[in-house]
């Protein structure tokens, strides 16, 4: 039987499976920030489905953040991520019904909001209440339609929700949220895997 994102997710922080994952995703992400973070020269930031809450730490540390925030649904990851790092902040929430207490400069996720019961709804209760104006978020993405080798992961890793969508559904549900200067590319491209999609945009 499936089991829900979250469950799953709490399995593979207690077996050490998120420092795996999150080197897995090191690249992508750092190509992600690069293009957002030099935007700014003091800003907010929010990692929407932290796991272990290792691009918190990171982007922490720049000198121009003024704060990182995660938020994971998994209970076991946000324990691991304040074990870490007792000082850091880091939310056990669904993020379906989070609010953060302030705007934010920038969003970022990777390889979250497939798992979602309502991405089109999550991406405009970013638009609407976690960005400032002239905010940005940015996404990436493993799983999605053109890249056919991820299409086996809802079996082989029995997780209840994950959404197959092509580029240009995800580049349409952001342009129904509001966004504007949608852009979409993809990051390390090789033979037999279609990269990791990186989508932004601007509100
Ligand atoms: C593939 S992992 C990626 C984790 C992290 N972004 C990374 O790169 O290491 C997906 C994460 O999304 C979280 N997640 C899935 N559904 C969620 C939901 N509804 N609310 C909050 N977090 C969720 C999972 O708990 C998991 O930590």
């Amino acid at each position: 039987m499936k089991r829900s994102p979250t469950t799953v997710f709490s399995e593979w922080a207690e077996e050490g499976r998120d420092e795996k994952m999150a080197k897995g995703h090191e690249a992508a992400v750092s190509n992600m920030l690069d293009g957002v973070l030099k935007k700014y020269n003091s800003y907010r930031f929010i990692d929407a489905g932290c796991g272990n809450g290792w691009v918190v730490r990171l982007v922490n540390a720049h000198k121009d953040c003024r704060s990182a925030i995660g938020v994971d649904g998994s209970k076991k990851m946000i324990e691991k991520a304040q074990r870490i790092d007792p000082e850091g902040t880091y939310h056990h929430a669904d993020l379906m019904n989070w609010i953060p207490e302030k705007r934010v400069e920038i969003v970022h996720s990777m390889e979250v909001i497939y798992y979602l019961k309502n991405p089109s709804a999550f991406l405009e209760n970013v638009y609407n209440s976690w960005l400032t104006m002239g905010g940005i978020l940015i996404l990436g993405l493993d799983f999605y339609k053109e890249n056919t080798v991820s299409h086996s992961w809802p079996e082989d890793c029995g997780v209840s929700i994950m959404h197959l969508f092509s580029e240009k559904h995800w580049i349409e549900l952001f342009c129904k949220a509001g966004f504007k200067e949608v852009e979409s590319n993809r990051f390390g491209v090789k033979e037999n895997w279609s990269g990791t999609l990186i989508l932004k945009g601007q509100k």
